[in-house]
């Protein structure tokens, strides 16, 4: 019989879940509410993102990690998009880092004493598609570790004092690093215990700045999984002018008939 796309992903290692990050306050982006929660084409952004999990057949279990106070609004908003997936809502903590460790933990818990696959993602990146979900189980499924990331695409330079130029990256070797994160399971759970380990005895630890840094902490290979700026992540105002705009045309593409079949390119 013919698999179904995701099947071989998931065959290739086993239990795979997605964590969604939806703990941050969303400061730069202001607003009533956290940006995962602000509205755009009548939704939740958070909405968005957790369909693409929920519609890839590769991905077996959903976690949320929210803030107090948010485990109803998260609930609710998966009730009302038919997220049946969803498997733990848990609470974040101060920092990313905690959050996602919060998240980790709760998908090894689901899984048992069975290894598998977690997904990482900012629920502020709603635009991530299905083949960058798929690529991302391969590769962690493969490789033990890989990060979304995106070419740069302007010149990139370096300035100490932030004013004068100093350096210049060669832009063939700097990349963005986005969002899904992937890992085997037991992997990332032993980086995060790690890191903490590290932090109590004092160790200067800035350079791990998101899941994939503390792969890297170990002394251990990240693989990337090439994206670009479509999927990119609401982060200041603007930005949700720019979801509205990027929905509106994947809209006008999957619906042609609707709209006067005019973009069906
Ligand atoms: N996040 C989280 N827990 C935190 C901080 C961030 O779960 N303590 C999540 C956010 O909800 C977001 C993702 O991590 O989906 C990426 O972080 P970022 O864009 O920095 O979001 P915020 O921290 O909410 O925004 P800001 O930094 O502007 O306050
Ligand atoms: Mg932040």
């Amino acid at each position: 019989m013919k698999k179904r796309a995701g099947e071989k992903e998931k065959e290739a290692g086993g239990f795979v879940a997605a964590v969604i990050l939806a703990a941050g306050k969303g400061s730069r982006m202001g607003g009533d509410v956290p940006k995962q929660f602000a509205e755009a084409g009548g939704r939740t952004v958070l909405s968005y993102t957790l369909e693409k999990f929920e519609k890839h057949p590769g991905v077996e279990a959903i976690i949320v990690v929210c803030a107090r106070g948010n485990a109803g609004r998260v609930r609710e908003i998966c009730a009302k998009h038919g997220i049946s997936k969803l498997r733990a809502v848990v609470f974040g903590g101060e920092t990313r880092r905690d959050s996602s460790f919060a998240g980790v933990r709760k998908a090894a818990e689901i899984a048992g004493g069975e290894d598998g696959i977690v997904l990482i993602h900012d629920s502020a990146r709603p635009m991530v598609t299905e083949k960058i979900i798929s690529e991302n189980i391969k590769m962690a499924a493969d490789s033990g570790a890989c990060v979304t990331a995106a070419r740069a695409i302007d010149t990139t330079v370096t300035s100490r004092d932030g004013k004068v130029i100093d350096g210049v990256i060669p832009r063939e070797t700097v990349w963005s690093v986005q969002t899904p994160q992937s890992f085997r399971l037991s992997l990332i759970v032993k980086a995060h215990a790690e890191y903490e380990r590290r932090a109590a005895e004092g160790e200067a630890l800035e350079q791990v700045t998101d899941d994939g840094g503390l792969i890297r902490m170990l002394g251990l290979p990240v693989a990337i999984c090439p994206s670009d700026n479509d999927n990119f992540k609401l982060t200041v105002p603007g930005d949700i002018d720019r979801l509205r705009s990027a929905l509106a045309v994947k809209f006008d593409r999957e619906r042609p008939e609707e709209n006067g079949g005019q973009h069906n390119a």
